[in-house]
């Protein structure tokens, strides 16, 4: 079958009756204590939903929505589905706690105004003119850091090379000094981690006392770039001290440093997650690798392929603001519902033999990166840094081996390995 697979409807895929084993998998589905299968490989659950249960009610009366489609419409209109998570975010944090007031004040948690302001002025820096001249530094980054893996024979290429790029890339991007950067990766794992699901008191005390820190080592940050304003067309601390101008409304200074913290979380561990998940995906496919090999070209449709496959955020959130209507259901105001990227990304009725890794697969209407106005605003660096550090990687190791388990985050929300030891050949 040809991999031009434009919204072709496959019978298979049209909402079916469960099988005894998918209406056992619908019937248990919860976020809360899975198992380490679903970590393993969430995708048989996320299929027995979508084929036979796409809006599917949680014990908790929230809906699941596995469906690319769904997906869409959702992403489209924010006038009935608002990014606000006030009200999901104070049973869960405190609304005392520094977790409630950092996540409820990033833009990604926000609608209009606060939402559009904070864009605006990260959109500004992050122009196609500012990320290419982004990529030499980027090729000497990752350049070296193969060097030096390349001494040594052997690699985390989590550890070693995946995580090393973003901290990097993010660290130039807000020009925080380079020996102040060693902190950011644990703080930003931290803080993640508490957007699970569910989360245990020690997860929720080790995100508190990130935010904590990353607020006091930003305070210092950000009364320094004041007395001393760098490069408004680059620096994106320097745009959002400024703000938009003299006509323009400035940031308070809690919006600022929130909004500081998420940027320099938002481009980590998913770009960690696109570098070591693509490499993982060619291992796991040499067919795949092969074919990469030989056409170095294919780069740009194998990192989408990559944000498709295994994507780095695979759930989304959404509340329901006005009474809604999904597939002639009517979604009453109120309720909350969680978007299932990693699902969508596999919809047979978007893409044809989803279950297939093709590098060359096109179009490729991926949700990785969501779409509609929260869509993300990283997308093209991210890109590019995904396709210097796996293109390089490859003409540098073309036949690198694992050399023993890949070790998988136990999340639901962000999917990538903490561990994937290789040997360098
Ligand atoms: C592979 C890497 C990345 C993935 C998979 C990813 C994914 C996403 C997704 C799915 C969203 C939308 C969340 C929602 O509304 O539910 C988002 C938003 C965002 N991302 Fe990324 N991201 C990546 C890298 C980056 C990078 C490198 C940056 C910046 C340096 C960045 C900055 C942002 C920002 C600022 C938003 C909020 C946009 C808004 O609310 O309007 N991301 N990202």
């Amino acid at each position: 079958m040809p991999s031009t697979d434009q919204t072709h409807v496959d019978p298979a895929s049209a909402p079916r009756s469960a099988s005894g084993e998918d209406a056992a998998i619908i019937r248990h589905f919860t976020l809360k204590d899975l198992p380490d299968s679903f970590y393993d490989d969430p995708y048989p659950t996320y299929r027995a939903l979508q084929s036979t249960d796409p809006i599917h009610r949680m014990p908790d009366g929230s809906l699941f929505l596995t469906r690319h489609r769904d997906l869409e419409a959702i992403y489209k209109d924010t006038t009935r589905f608002s990014s606000d998570k006030k009200v999901e975010f104070a049973p869960k944090y405190g609304d005392g706690s520094l977790l409630f007031q950092h996540h409820t004040t990033s833009l990604v948690f926000n609608d209009p105004p606060l939402h559009t302001r904070v864009r605006r002025l990260i959109a500004g820096a992050l122009n196609p003119r500012a990320i290419a001249e982004m990529e030499p530094g980027l090729i000497a980054l990752v350049d070296r850091l193969l060097d030096n893996m390349q001494a040594r024979g052997n690699a985390d290429i989590i550890e070693d090379f995946a995580s090393a790029i973003p901290v990097e890339v993010i660290g130039n991007l807000l020009a925080i000094p380079h020996e102040d950067r060693a902190p950011l990766r644990g703080w930003s794992l931290a803080i993640l981690g508490a957007l699970e699901p569910f989360l245990s008191q020690e997860v929720q005390t080790r995100g508190e006392r990130a935010v904590a820190e990353f607020l006091d080592y930003l305070r210092r940050l950000v009364a320094d770039r004041r007395r001393r304003p760098g490069d408004a067309d680059r620096d994106v601390l320097t745009r959002l001290i400024e703000g938009e101008g003299a006509t323009g409304e400035r940031l308070s200074e809690t919006e600022l440093l929130q909004n500081c913290i998420f940027i320099l979380n938002a481009g980590h561990e998913t770009t960690t997650n696109l570098i070591g998940n693509g490499l993982e995906l060619l291992l796991r496919f040499p067919e795949q690798r092969q074919r990469l090999i030989g056409d170095p070209a294919l780069i740009k449709p194998a990192i989408e392929e990559f944000l498709r496959y295994e994507s780095s955020n695979q759930l989304g959130n959404r509340r329901v603001v006005q009474d809604a209507e999904l597939d002639g259901v009517t979604v009453p105001q109120g309720t909350l519902i969680t978007l299932c990227i990693g699902a969508a990304n596999r919809d047979s009725e978007v893409f044809a033999q989803p279950k297939r890794l093709d590098i060359g697969r096109s179009p490729n209407r991926h949700l990785a990166f969501a779409s509609g106005a929260h869509a993300c605003v990283g997308l093209t660096l991210a890109r590019l840094e995904g396709r210097i550090a796996i293109g390089r990687f490859l003409a540098r190791f073309p036949n690198f081996a694992a050399a023993g388990p890949a070790h998988r985050a136990r999340r639901v929300r962000f999917r990538g390995f903490t561990s994937l030891p290789v040997t360098l050949i």
